[in-house]
């Protein structure tokens, strides 16, 4: 389909690598082919799936005279550190809006971020929770006093903006159909703040790819992305009225959430350990570390059947392991 991009700055080492995981379909597959996206090599400290969205939410805040960049999530977030190094490439200064205390040696993400050169706020969990609107309007009143133009970028860059980034990913993944052989698939990826399963569940319509798409929720239930996805789609629409009508069905696979957002249990840090040895793939106990875990889990109670190929998409987050290496027994 024919669709008018809004412009956007080239910062993903794109097209990433369709992989074939032989060994890994042989364990897990149950007769499936395994394939893995790896979004985890859009770049080196500017990676994962998010760098896909901030291209076109830089080329947005460029076009539109922002000088700034807010943007908020966990002390760990990989979207802020992503963040920290576009503004950094960009030379548009960037202010992160930080879950949780401070903690008193800075690892992964966060050391990268102030490296990058953010500004870090870190807020205790309950007042960011209820003020996390209002400290998004603080900050953008400081930098209006001042004569600059601060952009706020919500949660994971997961908005109307953000959502082109996985739709164009879409294309990419045809070409790789194409070149796989892969006739119908099922496409899983980790699901956290929506933009990326909202991207590629749009993608998949618009440019008819022949697949399903599926969100394995990291945090929050299957009722609250269903409604992300859903008003990630709206903001899309709106913000762009002359895109296609497409209709899309968001599915969610419920049930890996654990203990929580970001804490993972023993049996997804075996398996990051046996997935690094058996295929050199390294996944995070974040993110997609639960989502490849909740796609075996499913694949093991038949939930793909009838459909050869499944591709899981790597969205990266590797930085996001080394604050959790007591979780590892090597
Ligand atoms: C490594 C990684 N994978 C997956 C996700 C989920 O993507 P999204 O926020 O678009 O749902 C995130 C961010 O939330 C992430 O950092």
């Amino acid at each position: 389909m024919g669709l008018a991009y809004p412009r956007k700055v080239d910062l993903a080492h794109t097209p990433t690598p369709l992989q074939y995981l032989e060994r890994a379909s042989s364990k897990w597959g149950c007769g499936h082919r395994l394939w893995v996206k790896r979004d985890d090599l859009t770049g080196s400290t500017l990676s994962g799936n998010k760098v896909r969205k901030l291209e076109f939410i830089a080329a947005h805040a460029i076009d539109n005279g922002y000088d700034t960049l807010i943007t908020c999530g966990g002390l760990q977030s990989n979207h802020c550190r992503a963040t920290a190094f576009v503004g950094a490439q960009l030379e548009l200064a960037v202010h992160l809006l930080l879950r949780g205390e401070e903690p008193p040696e800075r690892d992964g993400n966060l050391l990268l971020g102030h490296l990058a050169g953010a500004t870090v706020n870190c807020y205790p969990t309950g007042q960011y929770v209820s003020e996390i609107g209002d400290l998004f309007r603080h900050w953008q009143a400081h930098y209006a006093e001042r004569g600059r133009k601060a952009l706020a970028i919500p949660t994971g860059g997961s908005d109307g903006v953000g959502v082109w980034g996985y739709i164009a990913a879409c294309e990419e993944l045809a070409a790789d159909f194409h070149t796989a052989a892969i006739e119908q698939a099922h496409i899983v990826t980790a699901t956290g703040s929506g933009g990326t399963q909202a991207g590629l569940t749009l993608g998949t319509a618009l440019h008819q790819l022949p697949a399903t798409v599926w969100g394995v929720n990291v945090c929050d239930d299957e009722q609250y992305f269903l409604h992300k996805v859903a008003s990630d789609t709206a903001d899309w629409k709106a913000r762009y009225p002359d895109v296609p009508s497409v209709t899309v069905q968001p599915r969610v696979l419920d049930g890996y959430v654990g203990q929580g957002y970001g804490i993972a249990g023993a049996d997804v840090f075996a398996l990051i350990a046996q997935l690094s040895r058996l295929e050199g793939l390294v996944l995070d106990p974040v993110y997609t570390g639960k989502a490849f875990a909740g796609m075996v889990a499913e694949i093991a109670a038949g939930r793909f059947e009838g459909c050869r190929d499944i591709v899981f998409v790597h969205t990266g987050g590797i930085f996001g392991l080394f604050p959790q290496r007591a979780g590892f027994n090597c």
